[in-house]
């Protein structure tokens, strides 16, 4: 029982301070680290707190696997626990982009109670270039495009990543419309595929994967 409930997420997160789920650490805001953090920094675009979509995005790796060493970005990355999943379990070279500064130091937090390293880069996805997103094989995001305005940014930065050679686009969304738009794109053109993707811990979370591209070996 003292395992269960340790690993389990109640409704309200029961005054708890972290989740230890997919084999890492995610503070909450309870915790005496965030709440700290939250007197200097005030992230702005959402990235206040850890968005259920990342779960997706670790069950989905968990199942489908990694190449060890893969070059990862991860686009709007807020606090990062994808990108420490990956780097922990995959030894994946990650590299996190935001555009608010003020997301990095809760990131850089859980680099370090997770015990591996992330290269942060402050910068609006619109403006990472072709020669930037070629140094990487696998881009991922978890709830990264949630106003209309963004489905044109993510449909143009999509399309840099693969002239840029970019052999893996990995998108989770709880499923709001301009993500389906931007996934929609995609799949009829015959470039991706949407799954629906659900995980039950650490609580239960339905959501959707947009997959361009194959995870190579
Ligand atoms: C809903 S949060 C998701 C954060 C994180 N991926 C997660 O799952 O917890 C959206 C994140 O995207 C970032 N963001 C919004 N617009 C962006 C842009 N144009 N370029 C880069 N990052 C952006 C925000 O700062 C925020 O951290």
């Amino acid at each position: 029982m003292g395992r269960r409930r340790k690993n389990a997420l109640s409704a309200s997160n029961g005054g708890r301070k972290e989740i230890r789920a997919y084999g890492i650490r995610a503070l909450l805001s309870r915790h005496p680290r965030i709440r700290q953090l939250k007197r200097r920094h005030h992230p702005c675009l959402h990235g206040n707190k850890l968005w259920s979509a990342s779960w997706l995005l670790m069950d989905f790796f968990k199942k489908q696997g990694m190449p060890q060493g893969s070059r990862v970005m991860e686009l709007g990355c807020g606090w990062g626990l994808a990108s420490v999943y990956c780097a922990k379990k995959f030894d994946a070279l990650v590299t996190c982009v935001d555009t608010d500064a003020d997301v990095f130091p809760y990131l850089r937090l859980h680099a370090e109670v997770n015990g591996v390293k992330i290269g942060t880069l402050q910068k609006d996805m619109n403006h990472l270039s072709k020669a930037v997103l070629q140094g990487f094989d696998i881009l991922i995001g978890a709830d990264i495009c949630f106003w209309d305005s963004m489905t044109h940014s993510l449909k143009k930065l999509i399309n840099r990543a693969l002239r840029g050679g970019v052999k893996s686009i990995v998108i989770a969304d709880p499923g709001r419309e301009p993500f389906l738009d931007v996934a929609d794109h995609y799949v009829q053109r015959g470039l991706g595929h949407l799954l629906d993707w659900g995980v039950k811990q650490p609580k239960s979370i339905p959501g959707h994967i947009l997959q361009i591209g194959a995870l190579e070996a």
